[in-house]
């Protein structure tokens, strides 16, 4: 009996943290905050409508990534993402005109500058977050995270 109650009170604490942290990180970023980070920080290089074609773009003979390539930036992890704006193009093996922001920005901004990104993307950015959720088993529903969070 007791181990049906912790194998059970297992599984909900995994589905619940399943559900909130699983699916996408980058939908616990804030992609108003993370515009403004990009216009500031990002958009010398990368353009402030993302497209790759910042002033500084034409001088770099590697070129900025054009973020609102959909086909290419949604097969991108947001692990990998946070990674390269983190610690720069030379850690995962990309140019090393990619800057580290790491020493700039903290953790959460980049992810908020993420969750922007995200929204860049055409064809659009689709996160495992809705899939998951139907599939939940019927307890007591926990709050449902906002839509709004993933734009
Ligand atoms: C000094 C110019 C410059 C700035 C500023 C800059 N980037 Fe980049 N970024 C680049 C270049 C160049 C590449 C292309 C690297 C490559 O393809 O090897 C790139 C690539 C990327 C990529 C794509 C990586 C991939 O796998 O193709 C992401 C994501 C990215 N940058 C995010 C950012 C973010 C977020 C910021 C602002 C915090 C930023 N960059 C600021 C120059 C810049």
């Amino acid at each position: 009996m007791n181990t049906l109650r912790i194998v059970g009170g297992l599984a909900v604490s995994l589905f619940l943290s399943g559900a909130f942290i699983a699916p996408s990180r980058a939908a616990q970023g804030d992609p108003v905050a993370g515009k403004a980070t990009y216009e500031k920080t990002c958009s010398l290089c990368h353009g402030t409508t993302g497209k790759g074609d910042g002033p500084a773009a034409a001088a770099l003979p590697t070129k900025p990534r054009n973020h609102t390539d959909g086909n290419y930036m949604n097969q991108l992890k947001d692990d990998y993402l946070f990674k390269i704006i983190k610690e720069g193009g030379a850690a995962v093996g990309k140019a090393q005109f990619m800057p580290a922001w790491g020493t700039q920005l903290k953790d959460p901004e980049i992810w908020n500058v993420i969750a922007y990104i995200r929204t860049l993307a055409v064809p659009p950015y689709q996160t495992t977050a809705a899939p998951l959720a139907p599939a939940a088993p019927a307890a007591p529903a926990p709050p449902a995270k906002p839509k709004e969070a993933n734009k």
